[in-house]
């Protein structure tokens, strides 16, 4: 594998945009004072994850996760997420703060350690009750809550038995997916089974750079599958426990592009990248098959391939109500000179004179994927669960703090929302990543709609809090 190269794509897969980073940087828009609204059941609102603000990794009966243990391993990560932003302790205020934002629908996550300690077997009654509170708030409120079983912390009991590259994973997925729908029941109507699943399994089976921190690319391969497995059969039980609950994925679309739409090598280039990334999941799960031009490469690069058996596609195929969209940018990409990015053969092109010199805000990458995905996968209904932007906050001598640029980054990426659904795009909602500044996986990250000292764990609404909530309110969203 050419390392360099695999890091450079892996920031980009990742969504690591900084709010100026977005997209390519051309044709900023000077649109901003264009209004723009949205249906009354638009699903606005904003997202979180479990590992990212709970804490309390140790408290109230929870067992240990995988990355409870990776981000407490010396030299793995800077800083672990054992208190992050103390949610489990301070979720009823957290609520108060989601009635500040004024926002209809919240996504969080499921600790799957909390409910099930061991990853399956005994539940733990706490654990349940943190949920069921949360969501009881919620709905008091009229917020609707979204709820993701798996955002990347697997029990690590289940891990030592080899996580996601063991099939006996996705049985116990089932169970725990199972409790959930059952003792959550109608008071939960939107659900997804798995955040980004091509992180779980290429950053932790393959490059290692997250939980569990395995390099072996076949055992990443097998967690693709073994987490379709499990996405089907959650599909399946929500069907038998509650046929009026919505179940979708959420897969990372960071959207390749090639580096000239005209050359034959850049198109196969961003082929390869979107295949292997996004399509591998949506692929199987949409028309019941890996895409065929991956599964060949890897064949010819001798790269051992999943263990798939009989009726297992038909599993994964399951019909989905929604298809969940983490966007932050696009990236370009060629076919690679030399090795380049092994085993696919491609590398990315930076723009590093619009990285640096150009700081507006391009969304328009969005308005791209969104036609691709409504063309693709014939006309499927999207969720944008996750788009936002990192930034150097600070809170200023007043007590504020002046996000200016996530204002226009957020505006921006609805604009392309509203131009994607007047285009016939079949787009139910937009939640914001993220709700609080949190846990950003080895580091601490700022970017929440609130903003949270980690020492002191006060929370300040950032202003692009507060022009969010208006525009909310209004069903008016504009640039001032
Ligand atoms: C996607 C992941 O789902 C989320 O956990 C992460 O914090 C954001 N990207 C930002 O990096």
């Amino acid at each position: 594998m050419n390392f360099p190269h695999a890091i450079l794509l892996v920031g980009i897969l990742l969504g690591l945009a900084s709010c100026s980073d977005s997209a390519t940087k051309k044709n900023s828009t000077a649109e901003g004072e264009k209004k723009i609204s949205f249906p009354k059941d638009f699903l606005i609102g904003v997202s979180s994850s479990a590992y990212q603000i709970e804490g309390a990794y140790n408290e109230d009966g929870k067992g240990e996760s995988n990355w409870d243990k990776f981000s407490n391993t010396p030299g793995k990560v800077r800083i672990n997420g054992n208190i992050a932003a103390d949610h489990y302790r301070l979720y009823k205020s957290d609520v108060l703060l989601l009635k500040k934002l004024g926002v209809k629908s919240y996504r969080f996550s499921v600790s799957w350690s909390r409910i099930y300690p061991d990853g399956t077997g005994k539940i733990n009654p706490k654990g349940l009750a943190f949920y069921k509170d949360l969501v009881k708030l919620l709905k008091a409120n009229d917020i609707e809550p979204i709820v993701t079983l798996f955002h990347w912390d697997l029990p690590q009991k289940l891990e030592d038995k080899g996580g996601w590259a063991n099939r006996e994973t996705a049985v116990a997925f089932e169970t725990y997916a199972s409790t959930k729908f059952k003792e959550l029941g109608s008071d939960v109507t939107w659900w997804t089974t798995f955040n980004e699943p091509w992180v779980t399994c290429f950053m932790g089976y393959w490059l290692g750079k997250y939980a569990p921190g395995i390099q072996d690319l076949p055992t990443a391969l097998q967690c693709t599958h073994t987490i379709l497995l499990a996405h089907g059969l959650a599909v399946k039980a929500i069907r038998r426990i509650n046929p009026k609950a919505k179940i979708g994925i959420t897969l990372d679309l960071q959207m390749a592009i090639p580096a000239d739409p005209h050359n034959p090598g850049d198109i196969k280039a961003a082929e390869i990248v979107n295949n292997s990334h996004h399509a591998w999941f949506a692929d199987p799960i949409f028309f019941g098959k890996y895409p065929q031009d991956i599964v060949d490469l890897y064949k010819s690069e001798k790269v051992k391939l999943p263990d798939i058996r009989t009726g297992d596609m038909e599993i994964i195929s399951q019909p989905v109500d929604y298809l969940g969209l983490n966007f932050y940018n696009t990236e370009t990409f060629k076919m690679a000179v030399d090795k380049g990015w092994w085993p696919y053969k491609v590398e990315s092109v930076a723009d590093e004179k619009s990285l640096f010199e150009d700081k507006s805000v391009d969304a328009s990458g969005l308005l791209t994927l969104l036609k691709y995905l409504d063309a693709k996968y014939s006309h499927t209904k999207i969720l944008i669960t996750e788009n936002g932007c990192g930034n150097e906050d600070y809170v200023n001598h007043k007590g504020e703090v002046n996000d200016e640029i996530r204002i226009e980054y957020i505006y921006k990426h609805l604009e392309m929302c509203r131009k994607a659904m007047n285009e016939g795009v079949n787009l139910i909602g937009y939640t914001n990543w993220s709700f609080l500044d949190d846990y950003e996986w080895g580091t601490f990250g700022r970017m929440g709609l609130v903003y949270v000292n980690f020492k002191t764990q006060e929370r300040i609404v950032k202003k692009s809090g507060y022009w969010f909530a208006k525009c909310i309110k209004e069903n008016d969203f504009r640039l001032e």
